[in-house]
């Protein structure tokens, strides 16, 4: 914003950027079979069955359940492993609240582990050190598309004996040592709003536990077996994907492999920019994973560049490139359902009891995760970007790193 005010200088960029999605007649094909053959949700329909199938098919997996969002995909994984009251899981405080609202409503107790400050994800060593005789679950979420290190989170959980959830809403198509994320725990959980492809809302759990794969289905399913005559085996909402967004589901799948392509190869320039700007830094990704870039994150140094990230994105944005600092206001320890553990009505009831009225989320305060949010600038990432799109931003990128080192230096 200051450069364009101090200078009076046009922006880098004035026009528009292509759709976040590749959507057309593939997408329109498959609906309108759904809407002749008059089966609208998905039983009874085939969309969503053939979605389901491809998507196993394509993270390599046996099972998959379409859900209605990536919310309801990481609640039924939760609602899958089945805590009791009380029962804790480590996670994330860096994350969308989808990633929690689960399992505050399974009546669970999130446990807030410290990040990495470079790469926004967990800090497996404070995971570790988090766990009690109460933990049910390690809950990874690969932030921003760049994975965890699985093969370490598949030994803790194998060690203390606990599920292990990955939470790939943003991540979808990324790897760790050649496989997809979401194939390495017990259940891999999926968004499809806006993220790599769409189907408006939508989500998918995967996984591979066989003596799980029942309850997978049913819990998705208000508890519903469906035997020939109706009953309800336990407590379990209705997430089920109607056939429409199956449908879109299918054309997009067949579409997802290039847009992360695309996004990849919008980011191997972006690393060039970043890596050559004194003050700037990379996110690190770690030699066994592909990064999937959902969005795009790097590091602002303050003292370095004269600038805080929150500036840096608004100049940024004063030069027409999309950016935002933070990436989310401050970490969810801190949002009120945390802080004041109001759930229901007016009550003191919190959503586990005594357990969770123990712990003091509002003064809670891990260092690393407020420090990520503090220096992190996030560009979304589009598979549209042409070519010019991307001289644009590394173009912003210089001008301001440009504008603020040299009023630094002044
Ligand atoms: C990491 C993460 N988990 C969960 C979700 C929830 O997904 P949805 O918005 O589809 O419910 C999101 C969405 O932004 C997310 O980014």
């Amino acid at each position: 914003m200051a450069i364009a005010i101090e200078r009076n200088a046009p922006p880098v960029r004035s026009g528009s950027f292509g759709p976040q999605w590749d959507m057309g007649d593939e997408e329109i094909n498959e609906l309108i079979e759904v809407i002749r053959a008059g089966k609208l949700g998905r039983l009874g329909g085939s969309k969503v069955d053939q979605f389901e199938r491809d998507f196993a098919e394509m993270n390599g997996v046996n099972y998959a359940q379409a859900v209605t969002s990536g919310t309801a995909a990481v609640h039924t994984a939760v609602g899958v492993i089945d805590p009791n009251p009380g029962d804790e899981i480590i996670t994330t405080s860096i994350t969308d609240m989808g990633t929690i609202i689960g399992i505050l409503y399974q009546n669970a107790i999130p446990i807030f582990a410290d990040i990495d400050p470079a790469t926004g994800n967990l800090d497996i060593q404070d995971v570790e050190a988090k766990i009690t005789e109460r933990t049910k679950a390690i809950l990874v979420v690969h932030l921003f598309g760049n994975p965890c290190p699985m093969e370490a989170y598949v030994a803790l959980a194998r060690k203390y004996d606990l599920f292990l959830i990955e939470d790939c809403a943003q991540a979808q198509l990324a790897e760790y040592g050649g496989r997809p994320v979401g194939a390495w725990g017990d259940f891999g959980c999926f968004s499809f709003g806006g993220k790599h492809m769409t189907t408006g809302d939508g989500g998918m759990v995967i996984s591979n536990r066989a003596d799980l794969s029942e309850r997978l289905k049913w819990f998705a399913d208000k508890g519903n077996p469906r035997h020939p005559i109706y009953e309800h085996y336990y407590l379990a909402p209705n997430y089920r994907m109607t056939d429409l967004q199956g449908a879109v589901g299918i054309a997009q799948l067949r579409k997802v492999t290039a847009a992360v392509r695309h996004k990849q190869w919008v980011a191997s320039h972006l690393n060039e920019v970043i890596d050559g700007e004194e003050g700037l830094s990379l996110q690190p990704v770690l030699p066994e994973a592909r990064h999937s870039y959902w969005a795009y994150g790097f590091h602002v140094d303050a003292a370095l560049m004269g600038a805080s990230a929150t500036q840096f994105a608004a100049a940024l944005q004063a030069e027409g490139v999309p950016a935002n600092a933070p990436y989310m206001i401050y970490p969810v320890y801190k949002y009120p359902v945390m802080a004041q553990q109001r759930a229901y009505g007016t009550s003191d009831f919190s959503w586990a009891g005594e357990a969770a009225t123990a712990i003091d989320y509002g003064s809670l305060s891990l260092q690393d995760s407020e420090k990520f949010l503090e220096t992190t600038v996030v560009m979304p990432m589009n598979p549209s970007y042409t070519e010019q799109d991307v001289a644009d931003f590394s173009a912003a990128i210089k001008k301001v790193s440009d504008y603020y080192r040299s009023k630094l230096s002044a």
